[in-house]
């Protein structure tokens, strides 16, 4: 009757599984992924049908609650979120303390885990009703925190969240609007920023998640779970590889466009040198997020009259790569990464702010699989077993006799 970790507990053995590459930490029921066929869904809708039809906000509710929204169900949240995109003005000066150079996921994650100083009576993780308002204000707050991050790195003036407008175009219009200026921009471009936080919303265990519920797992509030979840995503083999892309499209192009030397580069394994936007722990099939984010990238930069040649160069480098035996039995494809960059780039947006868009997008997934851990009442505290393999024991040397 034992499970197997009570199993190998009971009989003194751990199992060693680095990168927990073949070992689950729980069990969901939120996001499905079968990485070989290439399937992606939340709560059982399949991710194209949701990129298609759904809104971020709604794929938000979902994922957290379970359910698509009602009307009514959809206009209580939207509306609750709307109240809460203010920060609080002590909070502006908190921008300016930071350099201007200043990445903003540093910034973004101190924002988050400063958020739990303002908001003292949302902290704890058992009082469902708490639990609710921090996720709105996590969801409310967080355009208007990297949209804040944006305007001090380029000293521009900070402009008041505008809760006439929907909660992309909002973001949008505190990111790049001036107070002077009435912003305008062309709502299927706002449609295609939504569409993009849809396609990053979950990805079920990934490593800023499951960095999420590990902090959480030692009853830790959500705003301190979700800092941690955003300096997890910074990293370039996670959310951080958005950057990374189009930093590496940037250099290639800058070199002359020589896809065929980079490949070999990076075929040979050169240090520092590997094909970012590429492979993928769980996706042994082309990732069905990228299918989606390339289609709406032709779009982007049609809509905003913006030809990049980094797109083209981003085609040819997929081409040579599905074509090389290297990539075909690694079975490594384009990730959800590969193109965004060419996406947020043409949007305006710097590239150092791209993870920062990963982070506003996942933020549901985190919350989401934070709730489900913290309503499981067979939750502990995560942590992991090491095999140890240093000294044995040894007598202590006096520092003279070293
Ligand atoms: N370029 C070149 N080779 C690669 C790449 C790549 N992008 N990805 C994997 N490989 C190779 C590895 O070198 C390894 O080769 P080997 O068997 O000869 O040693 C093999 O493919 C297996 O790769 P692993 O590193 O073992 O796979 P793992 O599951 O640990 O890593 C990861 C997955 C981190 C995503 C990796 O593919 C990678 O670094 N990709 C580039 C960074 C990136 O795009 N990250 C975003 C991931 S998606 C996301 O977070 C949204």
């Amino acid at each position: 009757g034992l499970g197997v970790g009570a199993l190998l507990k009971e009989t003194g053995h751990v199992t060693l599984d680095p990168g927990f590459t073949n070992t689950a930490s729980t069990t969901s029921a939120i996001t499905y992924i079968d990485g070989d066929a290439g399937i992606l869904r939340y709560r059982g809708y399949p991710i194209d049908q949701l990129a298609e039809k759904s809104s971020f906000l709604e794929v938000a509710y979902l994922l957290i609650h379970g359910d698509l929204p009602t009307h009514a169900e959809l206009e209580n949240f939207t509306d609750n979120i709307r109240r809460h995109t203010l920060l609080d003005e002590k909070f502006r000066a908190f921008f300016s303390a930071f350099p201007r150079r200043a990445h903003p996921m540093a910034v973004l994650s101190s924002a988050v885990s400063a958020l739990s100083t303002f908001y003292q009576d949302s902290l704890d993780p058992f009082d469902a009703e708490q639990v609710e308002r921090s996720s709105i204000r996590l969801i409310a707050k967080l355009p208007t925190i990297a949209a804040y991050a944006y305007k001090t790195s380029i000293g521009q003036p900070l402009l008041y969240p505008d809760n006439s407008l929907g909660y992309v175009e909002n973001f949008l219009r505190m990111t790049f609007g001036l107070p002077t200026e009435k912003y305008e921009v062309d709502p299927e471009i706002v449609r295609i920023l939504d569409m993009l936080f849809v396609l990053h919303a979950d990805h079920e265990q990934n490593c800023s998640t499951s960095t999420v519920r590990l902090v959480g797992s030692s009853h830790a509030n959500l705003f301190s779970s979700i800092s941690a979840g955003v300096d997890a995503l910074f990293g370039p083999l996670h959310g951080g590889a958005n950057q990374a892309v189009l930093e590496m499209l940037e250099q290639i192009h800058t070199n002359g466009d020589d896809v065929e030397s980079f490949v070999r580069r990076v075929k040979n394994k050169e240090p520092g040198v590997k094909l970012m936007g590429f492979g993928h722990r769980v996706y042994k099939n082309y990732d069905p997020r990228a299918a989606v984010v390339k289609k709406a990238t032709r779009k982007a930069l049609e809509l905003l009259g913006k030809p990049d040649p980094l797109l083209d160069l981003a085609v040819r480098l997929e081409e040579v790569a599905l074509s090389d035996d290297y990539f075909v039995e690694r079975k490594l494809y384009p990730n959800v990464d590969f193109y965004t960059g060419v996406i947020y780039k043409a949007m305006g947006f710097p590239t150092n702010a791209f993870t920062v868009l990963f982070a506003l997008g996942r933020l549901p997934g985190w919350i989401a699989q934070w709730r489900e851990m913290m309503s499981d009442p067979s939750t502990k505290i995560g942590r992991p077993r090491q095999v140890y393999v240093g000294k044995t024991e040894r007598p202590y040397v006096d520092i003279n006799s070293r």
